[in-house]
């Protein structure tokens, strides 16, 4: 099934519960808003694309959900309903772009029951579009690739972190379709040692999401710590790297912790850097100093699963993301194709 999906009978949302992958493959649903912020907040459901539909089934939800008797009552609980969810990640601009996107569709309807359907279907329009978009954008990608290529990644920008297909792991895919023998080395993705205290299991992106959707498709992949990234490049071992992101501003890409160290290091061995993003996940309006990272919590690097790794109270930062100025950037891969520097705003605007 997709990563996240509408479950037409109950009128819920269904989505992989991505925190148990890879021991466990389990669908769960969210009937309440607290649910889905749940879900989001602990990362079952993760990954900037995904997250921009979940932001619109949400905003769905919350519209079929809500138990307002008039049409003002609903739009002011999907109001709040919508906050509430931008506020659960604050880096990724998908989530707040898939929320205000599906109530700007509600605007026209005229009772309820339009107000329902008309959010419901931008939502699933979110989600449609997405896998079109990504397959558009993954052979636009996949021309950049040769036969016997060696792709480093880091994070999960799969289909996991999609709705479908995948952003930087959708261009190989497409690549692999094309019938070219592509590897992939795949970076653990430090810190989330530690999920939450609820949940303690490690819940890196990249050794547990990244390797298992690849595995599916068998597609060669080999794990490396973040730490191995400079090594492996230095040794020759890597001919491009490709990333996704969760928001690109005028002048940063802002993706997983440790992303901003592997342009620098392809940077200084000559190996393209290449980031793969829907046009949502644009926000050209602003700069690097706008945008707010998400800080994790302490225990997520103390522990390693129960296990404690570090002295309880020693001090910790612990970014969820990074910012890679565009100086390092060798191209951004979008379903309107790719884009190369200066990445000029007219040049964005006028074909995002
Ligand atoms: O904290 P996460 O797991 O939501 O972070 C996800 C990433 O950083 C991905 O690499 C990014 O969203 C690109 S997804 C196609």
């Amino acid at each position: 099934m997709r990563t996240i999906d509408w479950d037409y009978e109950k009128n819920n949302i269904i989505m992989i519960d991505q925190t148990l992958l890879p021991a466990e493959y389990r669908i769960i649903e969210c009937s309440t808003i607290e649910s889905l912020c749940e879900a989001i907040i602990s990362l079952r459901v993760r990954g900037a694309p995904a997250l921009g539909a979940a932001g619109g089934f949400g905003v769905a939800l919350s519209a079929f959900k809500s138990n307002a008797s008039s049409l003002d009552a609903l739009i002011k609980n999907i109001e709040n309903a919508g906050k509430t969810l931008i506020a659960t990640r604050p880096t990724a601009v998908n989530l707040s772009w898939g929320v205000k996107r599906v109530i700007r569709a509600m605007e026209d309807a005229r009772n309820i029951k339009e107000t329902r359907m008309f959010a419901l279907d931008e939502a699933k329009a979110i989600a449609d579009e997405d896998v079109k978009k990504n397959m558009q954008l993954g052979e636009y990608g996949a021309s950049l690739l040769e036969d016997g290529d060696t792709v480093l990644t880091h994070c999960n920008a799969g289909r996991l972190a999609c709705v479908d297909w995948g952003t930087a792991l959708g261009v190989i895919r497409s690549a692999r379709a094309d019938g070219k023998d592509i590897k992939v080395i795949a970076c653990e993705t430090r810190p989330l040692n530690q999920g939450s205290r609820r949940e303690t299991r490690p819940l890196n992106q990249g050794s547990r999401l990244t390797t298992w959707e690849l595995m599916e498709d068998k597609i060669p992949v080999t794990l490396i710590t973040d730490s191995m990234s400079g090594h492996v490049m230095r040794k020759g071992m890597v001919d491009k790297v490709i990333v996704g992101a969760d928001r690109i501003t005028q002048d940063a890409v802002f993706n997983k912790i440790g992303t901003y160290t592997h342009s620098i290091i392809a940077k200084e061995h000559g190996i393209p850097f290449y980031v793969a993003a829907p046009v949502s996940t644009f926000d050209f309006e602003r700069l690097e100093d706008d945008v707010e990272i998400e800080i994790r919590k302490p225990q997520e690097l103390r522990f390693f699963g129960n296990r404690q790794i570090a002295p309880l109270d020693v001090d910790v930062y612990n970014p969820a993301f990074d910012a890679t100025p565009m100086e390092n950037v060798t191209g951004i891969i979008t379903e309107n194709g790719i884009f190369y520097p200066p990445f000029l705003i007219d040049e964005v605007k006028i074909r995002v």
